[in-house]
């Protein structure tokens, strides 16, 4: 008798991470990995930030520390520390106490949480994410109970810049009541977020239409190393009036990736349904893992609410931004004194940890193949991955491949 298993097809691979696990297998001495979205230093090794490192230390030997279940909805410690670190003190939500901040598995927790709780008890089953978006965005909508996946126009590879005449006319074809997921910064791939005028038109046509703002925001801090800028886009629509859920990861700005630290936020018109919300919040996580873990919230809990600590982690946060502006400048230099054809600026113009460098998939795999220098499919390249070692290797390599496989 065959195995009862034997139905089953064999999946896709997760590319991000299966390039991961090539470029570690990979025994090539100059290898490069520009792949999965994860902080390096100029030493091309994860860097723990050391506020972090000291809140484990002290954690380890507090010995009135255990190991009992956190709430279903987490730390409320950490869950309205992150809430008001995304909507900032003065917002008239919180004062109102129309929010809701539950502990989440990361952003991706915090995402699936919040389409699963749209899906069963608002109805909602339609959903737009952004062409192109971050690939998990798809799945994870389709596995909460949304069926209906639409795609807005993001990105004009031509000029590499946001296609907002394209992106505006999906917006304003879209039936009412469907979800927009919206990166709040540093759009992942692209590293191209609307400005300030464009967000206002997004919201406008939002508002006309009947749209609903699911915002993700993976990268707080990373866009301009100032966390209260970089949640500008999600204030507004807050000012706006809208409801929305917004998806936080502390996976990037912490360097807290294994961790799994997130925050789902809910902004409401008023607080008289926050109870009922709550209430099925904490049955739909109970469901699904019944409450979150501790370690990582604990140490994101203390840091927010911790004005040294605080201050700490913000310098963190800049020495990694600064650092990522320096490898963006570095390498656009490079190819341009190369003469590498082309146009390089978008390298500079881009935001965030990655720059959508335009390479053809041609391209790329040539650079993978050929000089070991990993990247995604899209032409996407972490500008964590570059380092003052390394980053004449890459240009080099990106120069003589664009020679070889001209567009
Ligand atoms: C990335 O975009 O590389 C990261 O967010 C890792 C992931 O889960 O895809």
């Amino acid at each position: 008798m065959s195995s009862r298993f034997s139905v089953v097809k064999l999946g896709p691979p997760i590319e991000v991470f299966a390039l991961n696990k090539a470029y570690l297998d990979d025994k090539y001495e100059k290898k490069v990995n520009l792949s999965v979205g994860a902080y390096r230093t100029d030493d091309g090794v994860p860097w723990v930030l050391p506020v972090v490192r000291k809140m484990e230390k002290n954690m380890a030997c507090d010995e009135t520390l255990n190991h009992e279940y956190l709430p279903v909805l987490g730390l409320d410690a950490l869950s309205s520390a992150a809430t008001k670190m995304l909507l900032g003190p003065e917002s008239s939500a919180l004062s109102e106490g129309r929010t809701i901040g539950v502990q989440t598995l990361s952003g991706t927790g915090a995402l699936r949480l919040g389409a699963e709780f749209l899906a069963r008890h608002l109805n909602y089953r339609t959903f737009y994410y952004s062409i192109p978006t971050w690939e998990n965005h798809k799945l994870v909508f389709l596995n909460a109970g949304f069926n209906d996946p639409r795609e807005y126009r993001y990105w004009d590879p031509k000029n590499r810049n946001i296609d907002f005449e394209g992106l505006i006319e999906d917006l304003k074809a879209a039936p009412e009541d469907s979800v927009i997921i919206l990166h709040a910064c540093a759009h992942n791939p692209t590293g191209s977020d609307p400005t300030k005028e464009q967000w206002m038109k997004i919201a406008d046509v939002m508002e006309e239409k009947k749209l609903f703002p699911f915002f993700d925001s993976a990268y707080q801090g990373f866009a301009s190393g100032d966390l209260e800028k970089d949640a500008w886009a999600v204030r507004y629509f807050v000012s706006r009036g809208f409801e929305m859920c917004c998806a936080q990861s502390f996976a990037k700005n912490f360097g807290l990736y294994n961790e799994r630290v997130g925050n789902l936020a809910l902004v409401l018109k008023d607080s008289q349904s926050l109870p009922q919300v709550k209430s099925q919040l904490t049955l739909t996580v109970r469901g699904m893992y019944s409450n979150p873990p501790n370690h990582g919230g604990r140490i994101v809990a203390a840091v927010l609410n911790n004005q040294e600590l605080y201050g700490e982690w913000t310098d963190c946060v800049r020495v990694m931004a600064n650092r990522i502006l320096s490898m963006r400048s570095g390498l656009k230099e490079r190819l341009q004194r190369l003469g590498t054809p082309g146009s390089w600026e978008h390298i500079t113009e881009q935001i965030g940890m990655f720059s959508f460098t335009g390479l053809t998939p041609r391209q790329v795999e040539h650079l993978v193949n050929e000089y070991h220098i990993y990247l995604l499919k899209s032409g996407r390249i972490n500008m964590c991955g570059l380092t003052t070692k390394n980053i004449d290797y890459v240009a080099t390599a990106i120069h003589e491949t664009v020679l070889k496989f001209p567009e």
